[in-house]
């Protein structure tokens, strides 16, 4: 089996669900079940026995190594992390727990499991890390995209928090062996996203005739990844990367973020019921340290590999959209009280 760390979130869930739909493999999901994890991503795996889920801690050690011993895994794949760049310009703390400290105590339980196994084994495991394209920093508008040695240069706590994690798993492959493989992908979107990051919570505030918050002058640029696609290249990447190896990850699709809100805007506009969504967008006060842009350069996984996204950005937009307005249940689920408090305070505090 494979072992998922938060696999209850956006990008984990959505793995697992499609690793079982495509891999019959049984995969054991260890997720802390933070704000951002809900089992409700993982309903349709109910009564699948090949699902085995724990709540739980990637920096409890002692539980790390009762799974291990458990279950015997033959890879990890390690998405738990504290993932949103505003939530840690408020509160970076749990970002260094968890980041940080979390994926080394992760790392060195594997490590101390890893060890022990036969050599046949020892070769075949796999460590494989999910990073993100802000550990290389802001991009002028004519630089080139992030390429697997672009340098380091975080500037949030949450990329800071990431780059050092990346850094750990760098040194446990450099210093011990272990097989690890690392990626960095850009901005993710599709179902299943807490509406705390930019796309879902335009599609949550724009249905609810709320405004639309673009930060500063809404030129800053991402690459969109639709989540599906990263899904595939990290199959691809557990299969066929070579150990010690980091892959770059991306869409394809760079749009500046006020581009990617006009296109929401109009998408919505021909699902629901008709309004002018345009005229909710309001420019409110810059996130602090803002990075300019972000874009990715994915040739060498297109090359070793033969991976391309699917998605075009329209295509995985249209999706996203369709999933958000056919679940409003989980909309529901996932907008509690919490989600209120985090709102009033990010925004409050935004409002030029
Ligand atoms: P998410 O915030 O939606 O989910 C994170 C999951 O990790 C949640 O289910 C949460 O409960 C769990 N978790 C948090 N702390 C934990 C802990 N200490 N122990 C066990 N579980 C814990 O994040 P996501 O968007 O799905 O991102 C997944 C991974 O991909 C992260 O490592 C993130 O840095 C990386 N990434 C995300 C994006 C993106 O656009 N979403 C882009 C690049 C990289
Ligand atoms: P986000 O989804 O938070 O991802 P990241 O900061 O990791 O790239 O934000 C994507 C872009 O959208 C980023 O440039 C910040 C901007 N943004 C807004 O303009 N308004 C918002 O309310 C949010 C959440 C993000």
């Amino acid at each position: 089996m494979i072992f998922v760390t938060g696999g209850a979130g956006f990008i984990g869930a959505n793995f697992v669900l499609d690793w079982l739909a495509q891999v019959d493999e049984p995969v054991l999901n260890l997720d802390k079940l933070t704000y951002a994890g809900n089992l409700g991503n993982l309903s349709p795996l109910r009564n699948d026995p090949r699902h085995v889920f724990v709540r739980g801690d990637i920096g409890d050690r002692k539980l790390l190594q009762r799974l291990l011993a458990l279950h015997r895994p033959r890879a990890i794949v390690n998405f738990a992390a504290e993932s949103h760049v505003d939530r840690s310009i408020h509160g970076p703390a749990e970002f260094i727990d968890t980041n940080v400290v979390g994926t080394f105590t992760l790392l060195d339980a594997v490590r101390a499991h890893w060890s022990e196994l036969a050599l046949a084994e020892r070769e075949a495991f796999r460590f494989l890390h999910v990073s993100t394209d802000e550990v290389y920093g802001s991009l002028a508008p004519d630089d080139p995209a992030f390429k697997e040695s672009t340098g380091y240069a975080p500037n949030s706590p949450y990329s800071a928090s990431k780059a050092a994690s990346d850094h750990l798993v760098r040194a446990y492959h450099h210093t011990y062996g272990l097989p690890t493989l690392t990626t960095h992908c850009s901005n993710n979107y599709g179902p299943l996203q807490f509406p705390e990051k930019l796309i879902p919570l335009m599609i949550v505030n724009a249905l609810a005739g709320k405004p639309l918050p673009v930060y500063g002058d809404g030129r800053n640029v991402r690459d969109w990844l639709y989540v599906g696609d990263h899904c595939a290249a990290l199959r691809m990447v557990l299969a066929k990367g070579r150990v010690g190896q980091t892959y770059n990850i991306g869409g394809n699709a760079e749009r500046a973020n006020i581009d990617v809100v006009q296109t929401i805007c109009r998408v919505l506009g021909k699902h629901a019921a008709a309004r002018d969504y345009g005229s909710l967008v309001t420019f409110v006060q810059d996130r602090p340290g803002h990075d300019r842009r972000y874009a990715i350069d994915a040739t060498k996984i297109r090359t070793e590999f033969g991976w391309l996204p699917a998605e075009t950005f329209e295509s995985g937009l249209a999706r996203t959209v369709k999933w958000y307005l056919d679940h409003s249940e989980w909309l529901r689920a996932v907008t509690s009280k919490e989600y209120q408090n985090w709102i009033s305070l990010n925004y409050a505090e935004a409002e030029a």
